[in-house]
């Protein structure tokens, strides 16, 4: 029987992927494309939607390209591509573009949360209408799970809003997708403030741990990590909410369950704790580095399996939308 089709994808806005990312979203994904007919994107077009220097750009691509590979995910195995080397990623969004409503476009809190500091004056219309974009990504590839973060949940409603409100308007055109939202213990927050997600953006560059860190900077960070007084290495996310980030990266690096994990350091200091996630982070990432840097070293190589991989993507992805326009009375 065939496997269900599955699909995400990551934006190439930063230099490097960081441990949030890894382990809440390679580290699934991986798992995923054992009894997943999966696809991967690199989400250029909405990494456009705030302003990029094109050569960082260009650049940024190839990376997070070798770092997907490098974490794992197998590119004879998932289909690994570029969204905008596939032209019918614009071409449905501009489609769904006329069934959505602006009401409920304005709705989506994504764009309220990153406009919040500059303003919506100063936004583009392309942040405004990512969440199309992103429903026209998944519905192209007729897939059925989505495993995003909590922060994508929202999109993908809004994705399955918009099928249901096409199959019903034009006849059965789409699968309805649905969500798979990330596990508790599979959210990384920042070493430096335990109770913010580690993010790309975060102004401290001390609390996050790159993927693209040499494995000594990697454990000074680990080791620098905030924690408490209270001296118990045991979970609690409200009053030890550093202690247990360390204990979920651990039990991510090790595949050890958090209660073992408090067992084996029952009455054990947290200098003996950090070294030991430090050991951990660096066993698990340092040959992920070295992998990425080996394959950037290539770009051409690089470059000749990503265009195969969207010409892979590009035959499922046109014969839906040649559907969804007849369905239109475009075709
Ligand atoms: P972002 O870096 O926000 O573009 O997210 C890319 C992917 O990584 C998404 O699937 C997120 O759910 C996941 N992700 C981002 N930050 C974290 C984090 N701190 N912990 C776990 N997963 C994360
Ligand atoms: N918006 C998603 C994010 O920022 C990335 C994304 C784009 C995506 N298209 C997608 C995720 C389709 C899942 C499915 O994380």
């Amino acid at each position: 029987m065939a496997h269900p089709r599955l699909y995400s994808g990551m934006q190439p806005s930063s230099g490097s992927l960081h441990l949030g990312n890894y382990i809440g979203a390679l580290q699934q994904w991986r798992g995923l494309q054992q009894d997943h007919d999966a696809f991967f994107s690199i989400v250029d077009l909405h990494a456009i939607t705030v302003p990029q220097a094109p050569d960082v750009l260009r650049e940024q691509v190839r990376t997070l390209a070798a770092q997907y590979i490098a974490g794992g995910i197998d590119p004879d195995r998932a289909c690994l591509y570029v969204q905008s080397h596939v032209a019918a990623h614009a071409q449905l969004a501009w489609l769904l573009g006329t069934i959505t409503g602006f009401g409920e476009a304005s709705r989506m809190t994504q764009f309220k949360d990153k406009t919040a500091r500059g303003g919506q004056e100063a936004a583009s219309v392309g942040l405004f209408t990512y969440p199309i974009l992103m429903a026209a990504d998944i519905l192209l590839y007729d897939a059925e799970i989505v495993p995003v973060g909590d922060d994508q949940k929202q999109h993908v409603e809004l994705t399955r809003d918009l099928a249901e409100r096409f199959n019903k308007r034009f006849g059965p055109t789409f699968t309805i997708p649905k969500p798979r939202i990330l596990a508790d213990g599979a959210r990384i927050y920042d070493l430096q403030d335990p109770k913010a997600k580690m993010s790309k953006s975060a102004d401290n560059d001390k609390g996050i741990v790159w993927l693209l860190d040499d494995p000594a900077k990697t454990a000074k960070k680990i080791r620098s990590a905030v924690t408490d007084t209270d001296g118990a290495i045991r979970a609690d996310k409200e009053s030890k909410p550093g202690v247990t980030n360390l204990l979920d990266i651990l039990s991510a690096m090790t595949g050890t369950p958090v209660a073992d994990l408090e067992a084996h350091f029952d009455g054990q200091g947290y200098g003996v704790f950090k070294t030991e996630v430090a050991d951990a982070v660096v066993a698990e990432l340092a040959p992920v580095r070295e992998r990425t840097l080996e394959l950037l070293a290539d770009p051409a190589e690089l470059d000749r399996l990503l265009a195969a991989n969207a010409d892979r993507a590009a035959e499922v992805a046109d014969a839906t939308l040649a559907r969804a326009m007849g369905a239109m009375g475009l075709r």
